[in-house]
């Protein structure tokens, strides 16, 4: 716990922990080292789960096998919740959050179900609180460096791209959880999210129409499709090309996101960094050979980041936006409102796999009475000075 000075006093934000999994063992210790908050609780069915993680990052820490117990004994002493749990309970525990005027951030997705995100999206409202979401990668340095190429202009303006995410991710391993197994759309709703997630926010984007397919390999060891391959037009003209996969035929994990801009091009060629740029030479196309290998076409220059260590680093920038907002410092931006437009793109997805053409994201966001969310500010991060999201 960090003494940060704030209106929550010296313990700063005191926040509940519900989910102690995999994931939520990542945000015990996250928690615990933030500076202004303090994790007063951790809460999961399985209390073993919970008593390891208050063990190893937070021994002040009560430990509850359900939110209202959780609650009782902290005497009411909680200010937000961080919900880590399978998406099916996401939608009931945000819910008695709210009624309980917590401010919330909840794991990807919010919910497989559209109306419960618009539902939870009122609920907030109405409450005054804010809803965050777990789209942590955002705070990737990689991906902070890509969006401000494209904010700044300085490569010209983005033409089209190509996203690949090969990764042989076999469910059986006990280190993964097992609630994806039998998902109907487990890499659409638990992995390509967090992609559709950062090409809208690097591209400050929305999604105009796009067209998919998912289909399952045999030797794959989910139910539902792992391979999904979509083609994105945005709404400012760029073209994306994506394919992603828990189901892949070498083991060796392969990330590739190349952006095309009219100066040049961006290159992220790992997971979590390796990012180059290529200046873009115009001239050189009419000289040397035809087809240029190394030393023959520009030469790529690394973009220097700043050290991460994946799934910590980004998701204490995640956090800090979230205790921002709670203390009114801020107007976030990774919120629920956000979030539902790139669940609405997921929806799309499925909902071009079932007619086999084109979807317009127009048509679901009059559907769903949902507004484009990106009418925010263009800039790196969450804007400082706001209210409740
Ligand atoms: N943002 C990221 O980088 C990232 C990474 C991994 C997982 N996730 C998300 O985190 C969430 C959890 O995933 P996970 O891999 O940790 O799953 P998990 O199965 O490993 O852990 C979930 C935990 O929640 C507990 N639980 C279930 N229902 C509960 C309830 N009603 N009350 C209290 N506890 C309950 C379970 O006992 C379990 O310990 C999912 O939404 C997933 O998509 C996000």
């Amino acid at each position: 716990m960090n003494t940060a000075a704030s209106a929550f006093g010296s313990r700063g934000i005191r926040i509940l922990l519900v989910g102690a999994g995999v994931r939520g063992a990542m945000w015990a210790r996250v928690i615990a080292e933030a500076p202004g908050a303090t994790l007063a609780g951790i809460v999961d069915r399985d209390e073993a789960r919970a008593s390891r993680a208050r063990d190893d990052h937070a021994p002040g820490a009560l430990v509850a096998r359900d939110f209202d117990a959780a609650l009782a004994r902290s005497g009411g002493a909680a200010d937000a919740m961080v919900i880590a749990t399978p998406p099916s309970t996401h939608h009931a525990l945000v819910s008695r959050a709210l009624a309980h005027r917590l401010h919330v951030l909840c794991e990807k997705p919010l919910s497989e179900d559209v109306d419960e995100v618009t539902d939870l999206i009122a609920q907030t409202k109405a409450a005054r609180r804010h809803l965050l979401v777990g789209m942590n990668f955002r705070y990737l340095p990689s991906s902070q460096r890509i969006r401000r190429y494209v904010c700044t202009g300085e490569l010209g303006a983005p033409s089209y791209a190509h996203f690949t995410y090969h990764r042989q991710r076999d469910g059986n391993r006990d280190d993964l959880n097992d609630y994806v197994m039998s998902m109907a759309h487990p890499m659409l709703l638990e992995q390509s999210i967090h992609h559709f997630d950062l090409l809208r926010y690097c591209y400050d984007a929305e999604v105009e129409s796009l067209v998919c397919d998912t289909w399952r390999p045999s030797w794959s060891t989910y139910e539902g499709d792992c391979c999904v391959s979509v083609l994105f037009r945005f709404a400012n003209g760029v073209r994306a090309n994506y394919l992603g996969t828990w189901t892949a035929a070498w083991n060796r994990m392969h990330f590739r996101w190349r952006t095309e801009f009219e100066g040049g091009a961006l290159i992220q060629r790992e997971q979590f960094e390796d990012l180059v740029r290529v200046d873009f030479d115009r001239g050189l196309g009419l000289r040397g050979p035809n087809f240029k290998g190394d030393g023959e076409a520009e030469t790529p220059v690394v973009e220097p980041l700043e050290p991460c260590t994946p799934f910590v680093d980004d998701t204490r920038g995640l956090l800090a936006e979230f205790l921002g907002a709670c203390r009114g410092e801020l107007e976030p931006v990774t919120t629920a409102g956000d979030h539902l437009e790139s669940l609405l793109v997921v929806q799309a997805c499925i909902e071009s796999l079932a007619s086999g053409g084109w979807v317009t994201l127009q048509e679901l966001r009059d559907r769903f009475a949902a507004r484009p969310a990106l009418a925010r500010p263009t800039g790196e991060g969450p804007v400082p000075g706001g209210g409740p999201s």
